[in-house]
């Protein structure tokens, strides 16, 4: 894989479409350039209508437009993974943009073998971590392919970006200099939500921001419970009822947001060096996550979880940093997979005024024993024997003790 914008004469170039200003400049940008652009449209529950987007784009001149629906694949192949994982980047972030994007650069891949293309483009600019994303997830899937990045290498800003649509007559909502002054990117799991006032680290984020989470202040007075059912690490049922992953994650985000579950204000570190503040909305992520510790922590053995921990942490910078499709990361999903086997139970979730609170596990496995753990009579805990292991515990304290008096 090249990066390189010269010569796209008489090139296929697929491009990942959303039908917004940015991908409908680069696709007349490629028309110029006298390259043939094939828009893909990959619906990952976003939320915006995909109706019009084929028209549009083959209105602007497209060689052809492929809108595709994404979202079992999105939720089975990269979310789930990420639930067993526990993958926060920076211990908050549920990492649905990251974990989109190798899913969106496979499905360029795939598009760009359907119609022989040699090049793959998006819009994505010069400084944040997405461009690295398809860019490393194309070299390590389709290594012969040529990325293009035209919006990273064109230096063009919003408002010539705009001039230029203008000059060409490309169809863009009028209303494009008055849209929220937010860079928002959105699918079923999530909703990021940079620039603006918030660049001001200072700022404090205004209600216009969040889409997807209700105000903790004005969210409902009484709690909501909820039951996640889990199966070998992952979520199989809500309140009882049996769903599939994407059915079970759409709803519980619903209940989690309406009780203002999710909201994340961050200092993050990019990929590319910078420091940036971000704000995310995900309730269906930051609950489930939640849960499935909550189960693990009754199943997997002390070992198991601490050694698990320092995976889960590695795993969510290699979401993060774009190389979802390397060795490193393929072997951590072998280690995790084989915790998970006995990872299943039930968890109850109290919602309430912004948090998500654990308030009751079962597991089918539980390594929890009451009879163990019990400070009432009948307890099957010998502790007679714990003198004697104290006295080991502590041998090499008392020794270092008795020959450095102490710890200065
Ligand atoms: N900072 C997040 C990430 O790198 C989200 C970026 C999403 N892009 C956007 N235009 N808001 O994963």
């Amino acid at each position: 894989m090249n990066n390189s914008t010269a010569d796209l004469s008489g090139k296929k170039v697929v491009l990942a479409y959303s039908g917004g200003l940015d991908t409908s400049v680069c696709l007349k940008w490629f028309l110029e350039q006298g390259a043939e652009p094939y828009a893909l449209y990959l619906d990952l529950g976003q939320g915006e209508p995909a109706d019009d987007v084929e028209a549009k784009a083959l209105g602007i001149g497209a060689a052809g437009a492929f809108v595709r629906d994404a979202k079992d694949e999105f939720v089975n192949d990269y979310i789930a993974p990420a639930i067993k994982a526990n993958a926060l980047y920076g211990g908050e972030y549920p990492l649905f943009t990251a974990l989109g994007r190798p899913l969106i650069a496979k499905k360029m891949v795939e598009a760009a073998r359907e119609v022989g293309a040699t090049h793959i483009a998006h819009g994505s600019t010069g400084k944040g971590n997405d461009q690295v994303r398809f860019d490393v997830t194309t070299a390590s899937i389709a290594p012969d392919l040529t990325v293009v990045a035209p919006v990273r290498d064109w230096g063009m800003n919003r408002p010539e970006e705009i001039a230029y649509a203008e000059k060409h007559g490309l169809p863009f909502s009028s209303d494009i200099t008055k849209e929220s002054p937010y860079s928002i990117d959105a699918n079923l799991y999530g909703r990021s939500i940079e620039a603006g006032p918030l660049e001001d680290p200072n700022y404090e984020p205004q209600s216009d921001v969040y889409r997807i989470t209700a105000d903790p202040e004005t969210s409902p007075d009484e709690p909501t419970y909820v039951e996640i059912g889990f199966e070998r690490g992952l979520p199989v049922s809500l309140d009882g009822e049996n769903l599939p992953l994407l059915d079970l994650l759409v709803k519980l985000g619903e209940k989690a947001g309406d009780h203002g579950v999710g909201r994340i204000d961050m200092i993050e570190d990019r990929l590319v060096g910078i420091k940036s503040r971000e704000i995310y909305e995900a309730p269906a992520g930051v609950t489930v996550v939640k849960a499935h510790k909550a189960i693990e922590s009754m199943t997997l053995t002390k070992d198991v979880i601490r050694f698990k921990a320092t995976v889960e942490q590695r795993y969510a910078e290699l979401t993060y940093d774009g190389l979802w499709f390397t060795p490193l990361k393929s072997a951590l999903d072998a280690f995790i997979e084989d915790t998970q086997k006995t990872v299943s139970g039930t968890v109850r979730i109290k919602l309430h005024k912004g948090s998500a609170t654990v308030v009751g596990r079962t597991a089918t496995k539980a390594l929890y024993s009451k009879d163990l753990a019990t400070y009432e009579a009948g307890s099957t805990f010998d502790e007679a024997a714990a003198a004697g292991f104290i006295t080991l515990w502590g041998l090499p304290a008392r020794q270092w003790s008795s020959v450095n008096g102490g710890i200065e």
